[in-house]
């Protein structure tokens, strides 16, 4: 097992389509602190404030935009949220969830403290990523998309390729890559990521507001 800190970066991807890595979302530290919150509206209604169309189909074209602002700064984007977007934009809520719901960059629902992109592309595929998926499912009772019951590890599963097969199979936890993964491995990696937080936390008298980024391992 290796792990690795340079971070290929990724843009928006149609859910199914496989062509790209989906991960538009917040660092570690953002999702610790805002993943388990409500999302301030406040907040979201100053972070569209800038986008100012002059047109329709220019209020069109910035949804996305607005949606990414929200998405990365709370790691999702709730329905009140999209409201707030579809009414600045002066376009409707449907129009704004439908686009929501068809990226995979995008969040509806909170992540866990630790996010996890596990690669399913080919190469990843044939060096056993699948057992990867289906060994999450067994210990933690997660799949695609979904989190721990105990708000740990948040799972989404990427068809496209993160950009460093020769390491396959890959992951990316927070903001570190890891490869030549086994299910052993992995689950090592899940264990130390959530115990170096607990032990900051703790060091730092947290109520859980702050993270690490994860050490790389060494093979
Ligand atoms: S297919 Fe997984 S890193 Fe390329």
């Amino acid at each position: 097992m290796i792990g690795f800190l340079d971070s290929p970066v990724g843009g928006a991807v149609g859910r199914g389509q496989g062509d790209g890595v989906a991960d538009a979302g917040p660092g570690p530290g953002q999702a610790l602190a805002q993943g388990h919150g409500q999302i301030d509206l406040d907040v979201v209604r100053r972070l569209v404030s800038h986008l100012q169309p002059q047109d329709h189909q220019e209020a069109q074209e910035l949804i996305l935009a607005a949606l990414q602002e929200i998405n990365e700064h709370f790691g999702y984007v709730s329905l009140e949220a999209a409201e707030i977007v579809a009414d600045h934009l002066g376009t409707t809520v449907n129009r704004v969830y439908g686009l929501l719901t068809f990226y995979a960059d995008f969040r509806t629902e909170p992540r866990g403290r630790h996010f996890m992109l596990l690669c399913h592309g080919m190469s990843c595929y044939v060096m056993g990523s699948q057992q990867l998926v289906q060994d999450l499912h067994d210990r933690y009772d997660i799949a695609d998309g979904e989190t721990t019951a105990d708000g740990e590890l948040t799972l989404q599963v990427v068809n496209g390729c993160l950009g460093v097969c020769d390491r396959a199979p890959i992951v990316k936890l927070d903001d570190a890559f890891y490869g030549d993964l086994t299910t052993e491995s992995l689950n090592e990696v899940i264990q130390r990521a959530i115990a170096a937080r607990r032990a900051a936390e703790v060091g730092h008298g947290s109520d859980g507001a702050g993270t690490r980024s994860l050490p790389p391992s060494h093979p």
